[in-house]
């Protein structure tokens, strides 16, 4: 099978590789194509990845190209895991909102909304072209951030996709090992949005256990996730890490208003991954890996990829997928983050509980946000973009949304088609 990558050269790809050089049982792959328009990043990516598979005795090989064409031709899935405007927009997002006292993140708040802008045309346009290419079976895994919108966006206009993000997979592993028990046994109960998620109940064999979980390790789950214990005892749910920008907002502005922008401390991360993967003589992951935010991507895309291309029985995993009434509270084409069903036909997410008020209420009140970014996206608007401003929970003023609004336009300018 072929396996093609838009966003081949970044620095997360060595990651996937290794995935993929590791369960050449569970996905039989011959062929990587890498396309990126950094040649110089990508060649650099694809020969270290090229390194890894063979000291592991993998038989793929990888291709890299800057032609999207000629690289997703043939390919049975294409991951696409890129970003508009590199790091530099990154760090634009992750300040500029501060101006009003917002939080700054790269796909929460009036920084997420950025991107979004950003990325959703372009990412239209690729889809658009594979679709040209590689038919109407190839299978597009989306990894490009905000990965909601994205997928919402892709699925809008009538594309095979499935969004995907590691979230729960590293929840999943992380319960797992605390638990002493195989990760493939630990079922998450996940409920809400891309990075708008909690996790209601953790089973192992049918039974929750979550309350065990928060009562023995309690001190280091909180830790992980930076939510009180206390909270999560009395609520029986762990919250994924990008909750606490909405339930400790002023906090992290006040921390992030001195702290140095993930933005810089990735781009130095970047610099020295890329020496390690210049040197011919490295054939393994390195450490450094680590101080990415990516832990269990690479299992998390090829296990997908196996159930989306293998031709076995469905699996079950947590994705990005249209809700279709599984939440009654949302329409039934915003996209959801659930445990889904999983195989040749595509994900369907599987029946939830009602949801409690205090999710229900902000996973609504995100959702309606969603939408009118993307309204945003696709017709473009300075307008517009106050609008999904004013909609979103973490500005909803209009002094703010207005003020926002122009500050967005004015740092993406020459990254928004419309603007
Ligand atoms: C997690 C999130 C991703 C995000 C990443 C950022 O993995 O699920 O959506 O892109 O963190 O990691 P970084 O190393 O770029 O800060
Ligand atoms: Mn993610």
């Amino acid at each position: 099978m072929k396996l093609a990558v838009v966003g081949g050269g970044s620095t997360y790809t060595p990651e996937l590789i290794d995935g993929i050089a590791g369960r050449r049982t569970t996905l039989d792959v011959d062929e990587i194509v890498l396309i990126d328009p950094d040649t110089y990043r990508v060649d650099i990516v694809g020969e270290f990845g090229q390194r890894l598979l063979d000291h592991a005795g993998h038989p793929a090989r990888i291709r890299t190209t800057n032609n999207l064409e000629e690289g997703v031709d043939g390919a049975s899935a294409v991951l696409i895991q890129l970003r508009v405007g590199g790091q530099k927009a990154r760090r634009s997002d992750e300040t500029f909102p501060h101006a009003c006292g917002c939080v700054g993140q790269e796909t929460t708040g009036a920084g997420g909304l950025a991107k979004a802008l950003r990325t959703v045309p372009v990412v239209l346009d690729i889809a658009e072209r594979v679709r040209k290419v590689a038919g109407d079976d190839t299978w597009i895994v989306n990894f490009t951030n905000p990965v909601g919108i994205v997928t919402r966006a892709l699925l809008r206009e009538g594309h095979r996709a499935v969004g995907l993000c590691n979230v729960a997979i590293h929840l999943q592993r992380t319960f797992a090992q605390l638990l002493g028990v195989g990760a493939n046994d630990v079922r998450l109960e996940h409920t809400g949005l891309n990075h708008l998620s909690w996790e209601r109940g953790v089973y192992v064999d049918g039974v929750d256990r979550l309350p065990e979980l928060l009562g023995q390790h309690g001190e280091y789950i909180a830790e992980h996730v930076s939510v009180p214990l206390g909270w999560m005892r009395r609520m029986n749910v762990v919250p994924s890490y990008y909750l606490k920008y909405f339930y400790s907002h002023d906090k992290i502005v006040e921390q992030q208003r001195t702290e140095r922008p993930r933005a810089d401390v990735v781009s130095d991360v970047e610099e020295e991954l890329l020496k390690v993967y210049a040197d011919p003589e490295v054939v393994t992951k390195p450490e450094a890996l680590e101080k990415r935010g990516g832990a269990y991507y690479s299992e998390a895309a090829v296990q997908l990829v196996h159930a989306l291309t293998g031709g076995g029985p469905a699996e079950e995993h947590v994705v990005n997928v249209a809700n279709n009434g599984i939440l009654p509270f949302l329409p039934d084409d915003a996209v959801i983050e659930a445990l889904s069903s999983v195989d040749g036909t595509g994900a369907k997410p599987l029946a939830a509980r009602p949801v409690e008020p205090l999710f229900a209420g902000l996973i609504s009140h995100v959702t309606a946000y969603e939408n009118l970014a993307l309204e945003a996206a696709l017709k473009g608007g300075r307008d517009r973009v106050a609008d999904a401003l004013l909609a979103h929970p973490l500005v909803g003023q209009y002094d703010y949304a207005d003020q926002l609004a122009d500050s967005l336009v004015k740092e993406n300018q020459h990254l928004l088609p419309w603007a």
